[in-house]
């Protein structure tokens, strides 16, 4: 029998944004040293600046016990969506929540008529680049400058 909590996904609040700091800081904490200074920085967002994304584009948290251990947001620009601040803590991953967490933006983008989403990802990132591709990004092509390091963009139809 399984006895693990519900995992509820909704969407973040301003008050959530102190967690969701948390989240992203803790999920990205073994990367920091394969990331420049400032891609690190920009990547983890401080509490402020979850807080005015959180007001600027859709942001989802995966709650469990009063927690947030997942999130994930994205912003839409015409009829073309993308990802940012994916992440869920060391002890959530390989248990489907961040499935759960990117079947329900993409969801929320379909909805809004999106026939594309996109997102960026960094050499460090193995898992996630493997993540992505499982569930059916594949590269663009695009690779643009990160602070210094190679900002690497996946592109998936959504229609
Ligand atoms: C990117 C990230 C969200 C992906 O989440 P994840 O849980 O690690 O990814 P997966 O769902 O693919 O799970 C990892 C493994 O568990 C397996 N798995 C997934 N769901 C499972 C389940 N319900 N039961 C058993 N195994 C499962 C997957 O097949 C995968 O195996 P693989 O590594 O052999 O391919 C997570 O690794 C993370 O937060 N990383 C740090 C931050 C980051 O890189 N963010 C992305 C920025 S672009």
């Amino acid at each position: 029998m399984n006895f693990a909590p519900a995992i509820e996904i909704r969407t973040a609040v301003c008050d959530d944004a102190g967690a969701v700091a948390g989240c992203l800081a803790a999920a990205f904490a073994s990367y920091k040293t394969a990331y420049s200074p400032s891609a690190f920085a920009d990547t983890v967002a401080s509490e402020q600046g979850v807080r005015l994304r959180i007001q600027q584009a859709h942001v989802l948290v995966a709650i469990t016990c009063g927690n947030v251990v997942g999130t994930i947001s994205a912003r839409i620009r015409g009829n073309h969506g993308h990802l940012r601040g994916m992440a869920v803590l060391p002890e959530f991953r390989g248990t489907g929540l961040a499935a759960d967490l990117l079947t329900a933006i993409e969801t929320w983008l379909r909805a809004r008529g999106c026939a594309e989403v996109t997102l960026d990802t960094t050499e460090p990132l193995m898992a996630a680049m493997r993540f992505y591709e499982n569930h059916g990004y594949h590269r663009s092509g695009k690779i643009a400058d990160f602070f210094g390091m190679p900002l690497i963009e996946y592109v998936k139809p959504l229609r």
